[in-house]
């Protein structure tokens, strides 16, 4: 297979590799930084390029193409990002003429969990089946569906954007602006937001004790109620800390990861029932957390769907691990679009 890049821009991490198949020669991880504009970040994608170029020993010269993973909404035929939630300021992006433009090879731009979805197809857990979803579940919940041996694209090239699927039409608000999606529900912001929300309404003491003994204390001479620090986020609990504390014995930390995990069963019996897959490969940080988050979604999957289309969908984990972004990224470079 030719040499390739892949980039996987990501909300906090802009990751970049020469690729040779699923063979990384060269790893870049550059910050997306915190102010995430398109004017700041671009740059730095090309930095993460020419790094990877250097690290690998090779020359552009040598690369057949670059595959771009980008948060979605996007229209991967014509390469613009439209507005993603997690990805603040960029509105309509033309980034595949951008790249063209600058290094006059062929560029690919996909949603970046439809990207994952490919690489774990051509390389990984999906290998063997033409039926495979992948969904990963992190700071939001991006999902990917290859059905019949293909990406699912859809008119806008939008198909797929599973983590904003309603779940609960009553439910948090979404940082897309819909009411209840899975992202809102399951993803690891959606853990550390409901960590945070009983903190400040009186309901954590175990998690806010838990937190403090974790974590480096802060200075500063006026010293504010913990209650008040939580509030203002001064004190910073993510979702792992939150399974550390429910794997601890924290009783509201065992709520939330339970709440969480309900809308992860709940997730994939709309998935196996729309699409009927025969792999379901799940990647992202929050799944580390692991059975405690698997299992009862599991069980929820297996009590309440319809029985053949859940029995035929195995769950896995993506064997890809952390770099399936940058496999999938370089992956659409082999693709037959
Ligand atoms: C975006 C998806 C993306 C996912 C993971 C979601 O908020 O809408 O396009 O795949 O986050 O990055
Ligand atoms: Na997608
Ligand atoms: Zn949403």
């Amino acid at each position: 297979l030719p040499l390739v890049i892949g980039l996987d821009l990501g909300g906090t991490q802009i990751r970049t590799a020469v690729l040779q198949g699923s063979k990384l020669l060269s790893r870049v991880g550059l910050l997306t930084g915190e102010n995430p504009s398109p004017e700041r970040v671009i740059p730095r994608m090309y930095d993460s390029i020419y790094q990877a170029l250097q690290e690998a020993h090779v020359t552009l010269d040598e690369i057949t193409g670059i595959g771009i993973g980008a948060p979605g909404p996007l229209n991967s035929r014509t390469g613009v990002v439209f507005a993603p939630p997690n990805l603040s300021g960029w509105i309509n992006v033309p980034l595949l003429d951008i790249f063209v433009e600058k290094f006059q090879l062929p560029v690919y731009v996909e949603n970046d969990a439809n990207a994952a979805a490919l690489g774990e197809f051509m390389f990984g857990a999906g290998q063997g089946s033409n039926e495979v979803v992948y969904i990963t579940i992190s700071t939001g919940i991006g999902g990917g569906v290859i059905a019949d041996g293909r990406i699912l694209e859809g008119i806008s090239g939008t198909a797929a954007e599973l983590g904003h699927m309603t779940i609960d039409w009553r439910g948090p608000r979404c940082n897309c602006g819909n009411i209840g999606c899975w992202e809102s529900i399951s993803s690891g912001t959606a853990i550390a937001r409901r960590a945070h929300e009983l903190i400040a309404l009186g309901r954590g003491e175990g998690l806010l004790n838990f937190a403090l003994a974790h974590q480096e204390p802060i200075s500063g001479d006026d010293t504010p109620s913990d209650v008040s620090r939580a509030q203002r986020n001064e004190i910073h609990i993510n979702a792992r800390m939150v399974a550390q504390a429910a794997q601890a014995g924290v009783t509201e930390a065992r709520d939330i990861i339970n709440t969480a995990a309900e809308g992860i069963g709940v997730g994939l019996i709309n998935v196996v029932h729309i699409f009927n897959p025969e792999r379901i490969v799940l990647g992202g940080g929050v799944v580390q957390i692991g059975e405690p988050l698997l299992g009862p979604a599991r069980r929820i999957l297996q009590e309440r769907a319809m029985k053949v289309p859940a029995q035929s969908a195995k769950i896995v984990m993506a064997e890809l691990g952390s770099d399936v972004g940058l496999v999938g990224a370089g992956a659409l470079t082999y693709y037959n679009h």
